[in-house]
């Protein structure tokens, strides 16, 4: 089966999950703003990914905008955010960003990175205003993630891990059993 990986990563974490994906199945990478619909649909199966930003995934729209044209290939969607793994977020982030005929398409979510340091001036003064904004709650009515980016602080976190892949792996195994 031919694949493809389409990716948008701003920080690097998205892109480092496109990168394990393409040395386990030998799909190309491609930055998703560089992706051409006629270069896309020669491809059986089209892995698109991207980190999330306020809850969208980076990069979505390319599959909204020519899913007619993509329709009837295997499509994989992957998302990469700072929250640990959740059930309720992973529905809202479907939601968001997955909504009609995209609703049936496969979604993941792995755990990425977080560097305030490192973020472009608007990014960073965002982040900030966000985290000092929780750190005002009280602890314990902080959600998982919340409380990891406070207590992340001006520290490096980089949650990024191979094994999340496995769910993905199994359903591209069931995209060439069908
Ligand atoms: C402005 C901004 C908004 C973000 N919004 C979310 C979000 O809604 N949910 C989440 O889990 N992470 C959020 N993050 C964290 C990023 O998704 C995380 O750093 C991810 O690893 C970025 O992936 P990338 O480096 O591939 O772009 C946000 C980060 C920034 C800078």
């Amino acid at each position: 089966m031919s694949g493809i990986i389409l990716c948008r990563s701003k920080y690097g974490a998205s892109a480092k999950y496109a990168e394990w994906i393409s040395q386990e199945t030998g799909f190309k990478v491609v930055d998703t703003k560089n992706a051409k619909i006629n270069e896309v649909e020669k491809y059986d199966t089209i892995i698109i990914g991207g980190g999330l930003y306020y809850s969208s995934i980076a990069g979505i729209s390319f599959l909204k905008k020519n899913y007619d044209a993509l329709k009837n290939k295997h499509i994989i969607v992957f998302c990469c955010g700072a929250s640990p793994s959740d059930d309720e977020m992973l529905e809202i982030i479907k939601n968001k960003n997955l909504g009609g005929e995209l609703a049936k398409i496969p979604c993941f979510y792995f755990q990425g990175m977080w560097d305030i340091e490192n973020m472009n001036f608007t990014d960073k003064t965002m982040c900030k205003m966000f985290v000092r904004s929780l750190e005002k709650k009280d602890p314990s009515e902080l959600r998982s993630w919340a409380k990891l980016v406070v207590e992340a602080k001006g520290r490096k976190c980089d949650w990024t891990k191979k094994d999340y892949l496995e769910p993905l792996f199994a359903e591209l195994g069931n995209g060439e059993k069908s």
